[in-house]
């Protein structure tokens, strides 16, 4: 029996509730509660429960041996930095997530997957673009397969009886903020939608053991649109970041069922598509600023990757008001916490100082093993001296000003001295049992001030 019934859905987090509510008592944000109107149809009776029958017919308990993996359980695209996020390729039935700024490359990489997978069958429905736009996209990137189906639909349920028909072995849905169930009364992109639309794409996907992408736009706050709950229905959440002023693009998984997360892939966009970047550290490092002071080097771990980054800041005499403080692909916060540090342990007078600080290259860095060549790049800004360019950093600070270890190590000083680094400044808590590589100085460190000694 179907029944209406009107509920409210903050359109940020996707929390609903009976009444309508001025802010979210979730995610405090205001006036983003909106009706919605859907009926609700019950999939499964009791009855069908007691009698052991599933949607799927597999839902009974069975032992471990009785359930069949199939022949295959991945699919490798061979677009390498793409099927090490994934953890070794797509896993069949998969239901992954891309999410990312518009125009930062989401429907050119799926788009791509066509000329890595040209035996595969890929039904790539676009609801954001028309069949002719994709077809002109693919044709710049050099897909020439009779395999890669385009299909201009946004009703879920012509997507799932497409996907019926023509048994693809990828589905891609580019945008799942543009598709509908004709059974939910509220607008494309709405909390409702975008959950209930996934929902069914996600069963056909694993019912018939098929990868499927949902496309995923992100919103000002940097959140995927909507719906945060989209993140908990899907078994992998890639984000596809980078800057649009930069060539660079990194892949990063933010939850993997099937693999680890926070790993990377690194790609550049060039005019015919997005092409690897097998070693991130020689393009992070490409532009490197020497003999100017505000420049270090530090070693960063990306999931299971160890990347070398330029770190840059910039400290000038504030000109009016209140000093800015800005970092660029590193946490405010942290920035903040780092000149507290300064200040108070190391007696720089960075009070009225802007002050400024970039990552260089577009990458985004959330470790706190990037602390020690921020805190020395602030510092050699300050003193106007440029840091040793033959050293590279890697350190926690704490609030103390003291060197906190990090993970990792030997992996790290591995790239740091591949990349021709002559010595590395490193926690002296890390060394324990280290072995540092051939032809690489590895100095332990116990305070922030011993590492603006060594390369100041
Ligand atoms: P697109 O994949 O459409 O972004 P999204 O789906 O995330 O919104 O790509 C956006 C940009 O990429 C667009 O500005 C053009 C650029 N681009 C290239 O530089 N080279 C290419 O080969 C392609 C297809 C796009
Ligand atoms: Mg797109």
């Amino acid at each position: 029996m179907a029944k209406t019934q009107t509920r409210y859905v903050c359109q940020e987090c996707g929390r609903s509730a009976h009444k309508w509510m001025g802010r979210c008592p979730d995610c405090d944000s205001w006036n983003s509660f909106v009706e919605e109107k859907r009926s609700e149809k019950k999939t499964r009776t009791p009855e069908d429960v007691a009698g052991g029958r599933s949607e799927d017919g597999e839902a009974r308990p069975r032992p471990l041996s009785e359930i069949d993996m199939g022949p295959e359980t991945r699919i490798e695209s061979g677009l390498q930095e793409f099927d090490r996020v994934m953890g070794g390729g797509l896993m069949q039935g998969s239901v992954n997530l891309i999410a990312g700024d518009p125009g930062i490359g989401k429907s050119t990489l799926m788009t791509q997957l066509g000329r890595h997978l040209p035996e595969r069958t890929i039904l790539y429905v676009t609801g954001e673009e028309s069949v002719r736009q994709v077809k002109a996209r693919a044709e710049r990137l050099d897909v020439d397969s009779d395999r890669l189906l385009l299909f201009a639909e946004t009703n879920t349920e012509e997507i799932v009886a497409a996907s019926r028909e023509k048994e693809p072995d990828l589905l891609i849905v580019d945008s799942i903020q543009t598709v509908f169930r004709p059974d939910i009364e509220s607008a494309p992109g709405s909390v409702s939608q975008v959950r209930e639309s996934a929902s069914a794409l996600a069963r056909w996907s694993k019912q018939n053991n098929v990868p499927a992408f949902l496309v995923g736009h992100v919103t000002k706050k940097g959140s995927i649109a909507g719906p945060r709950v989209l993140e908990h229905m899907v078994d992998t959440v890639l984000y596809f970041e980078g800057d649009r002023h930069h060539a660079y693009r990194i892949l990063r998984a933010r939850k993997n069922r099937f693999g680890s997360a926070n790993e990377i892939g690194v790609f550049e966009m060039r005019d015919d598509g997005l092409r690897e970047v097998a070693n991130p550290s020689e393009i992070f490092l490409s532009e490197r600023s020497y003999g100017v002071s505000g420049s270090t080097v530090i070693c960063a771990l990306e999931g299971t990757r160890p990347v070398l980054v330029e770190i840059q800041a910039l400290v000038t005499p504030a000109s009016y008001g209140t000093p800015q403080r800005t970092a660029t692909g590193l946490e405010q916060s942290r920035l903040r916490m780092l000149l507290g540090v300064l200040e108070k342990r190391e007696g720089l007078q960075l009070t009225d100082h802007d002050v400024f600080l970039n990552v260089a290259g577009g990458i985004r860095l959330d470790e706190p093993a990037v602390d020690l060549g921020a805190a020395v790049a602030v510092a050699s800004s300050f003193r106007d001296i440029p840091a040793d360019t033959t050293t590279a950093l890697v350190g926690e600070v704490g609030l103390g000003g003291e060197v906190r270890s990090v993970t990792q190590i030997a992996l790290r000083l591995k790239e740091v001295a591949k990349l021709g680094f002559e010595r590395a400044l490193v926690p002296e808590g890390s060394l324990d049992g280290l072995t540092p590589p051939e032809d690489l100085e590895v100095k332990g460190v116990r305070r922030l001030r011993e590492a603006l000694e060594a390369v100041l």
